[in-house]
């Protein structure tokens, strides 16, 4: 039986295709470092899971407003307003169950068939998904490693023009751990502007960055917020990937379409996980504070090793938990030398080109793993490379 095409062109993500063969892997009894998946390895912050257990006891367990809880909207609206600077009402905020239906509604709401959709290659998976089931046109502008991972802005230019009706931007980058200079931001603003195209900003790892760097959004430059979804979560910040809590941020009238997305397909998020959720934002924040100093421990640590191994160059990200090295030195394409290293060395980390066809030539490692897992995985691929 035929498939529709809006879900024709639909495949899976690079990360659980890989995480299912290093399953195989393991229960065949082979050893495997995880490297392929994009969560962090802490637990949830313990005041978080606690308030999410008693919310349960205290019987939140029911539907809530499409959109969110109003408590949970007014905290997200006032903690996010304030960490970018900008004024944030409590109905621009939408609460969904992740990330992921922040990046998908505002899409299925803006997007008619036929508008072209500006988006990063390597880039997360679910934007060139999401745009083609609404029927839009991807066209992917490369990120280049000469510019740190931000947008190659020639092309970019070259790219836009008025039939551009959204822009997706994400900084820091899955799967780079580039950040857009504000001076990018700058001029991609202003193309926004020149052709009136929306804006949407994954600003899912924007308080995973390093070395004291503050992640601007493009939503607090002048005239922007009213053409930007902030696309925002709890997966990253607080370690809970599975308790699935996310958020959007954009104009009163969208957020209203997103809410009625919301009401016909997921109904509400998990009443509980949403207490859990206030918790984390209004609770205290160190905890945070410690992962990111972690990771970047861990980044330092990881760079530094395969910036040692013959073939293999990698830049120092400036956030998120990823590691994205340039293979080419390697002489071997980033699928191959991806299965290589898991079925030789038993590391499972991701290919470039999962990402796009600009990710072809570099491989995604993800460092939100032990010290000792990292140091081994290291040594292994070493190993397998000099072999
Ligand atoms: C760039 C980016 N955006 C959005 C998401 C979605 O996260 P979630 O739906 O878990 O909140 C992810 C998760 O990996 C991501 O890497």
């Amino acid at each position: 039986m035929p498939y529709t095409t809006r879900t024709q062109h639909l495949k899976p993500e690079g990360a659980y295709q890989v995480l299912a063969r290093a399953n195989q892997l393991e229960a065949a009894g082979n050893e495997i470092i995880h490297l392929e998946i994009g969560q962090p390895d802490y637990a949830t912050f313990e005041n978080i899971s606690r308030a999410g257990i008693e919310a349960i006891h205290a019987g939140h367990t029911r539907y809530t407003p499409p959109a969110g809880m109003t408590s949970l909207r007014i905290a997200i609206a006032e903690d996010s307003g304030h960490r970018r600077g900008i004024h944030v009402d409590p109905d621009e905020v939408v609460v969904g169950p992740g990330g992921k239906p922040q990046l998908f509604f505002p899409t299925l709401a803006l997007v008619e068939p036929g508008d072209e959709v500006i988006y990063p290659d390597p880039g997360f998976p679910t934007y060139e998904a999401m745009i083609r089931v609404a029927g839009g046109v991807p066209v992917a502008v490369p990120l280049l490693e000469k510019n740190n991972f931000s947008f190659d802005l020639e092309a970019f230019d070259r790219l836009t023009n008025e039939r551009t009706r959204l822009i997706i931007i994400n900084s820091p980058s899955n799967p780079t751990g580039g950040v857009i200079p504000p001076g990018d931001l700058e001029h991609i603003a202003a193309q926004a502007e020149r052709f009136d195209s929306w804006i949407m900003s994954d600003e899912i790892y924007t308080r995973i960055a390093y070395d004291g760097l503050r992640v601007s959004s493009i939503a607090s430059l002048p005239g922007m917020k009213e053409r930007t979804i902030i696309v925002d979560g709890f997966s990253k910040t607080y370690s809970m990937t599975g308790w699935r809590l996310g958020f959007g941020i954009m104009p009163r009238e969208l957020a209203a379409r997103v809410d009625l997305l919301l009401t016909h397909s997921i109904g509400s998020t998990a009443h509980f996980t949403q207490y859990a959720g206030l918790e984390a934002v209004t609770g205290p924040q160190d905890m945070v504070e410690v992962m990111v100093a972690e990771f970047q421990r861990r980044r330092d640590i990881i760079v530094a090793g395969l910036n040692d191994i013959p073939g293999i160059s990698c830049q120092k990200p400036q956030g998120a938990f990823y590691a994205f090295p340039n293979i080419t030195g390697t002489g071997t394409k980033s699928g191959d030398l991806a299965n290589l290293i898991l079925e030789k060395a038993g590391v499972a980390l991701l290919p470039g080109s999962s990402f796009g066809k600009y990710g072809e030539g570099y491989l995604r490692l993800s460092y939100a793993n032990s010290v000792e897992n990292i140091e081994k995985a290291l040594e292994k691929i070493e190993a397998v490379l000099t072999r």
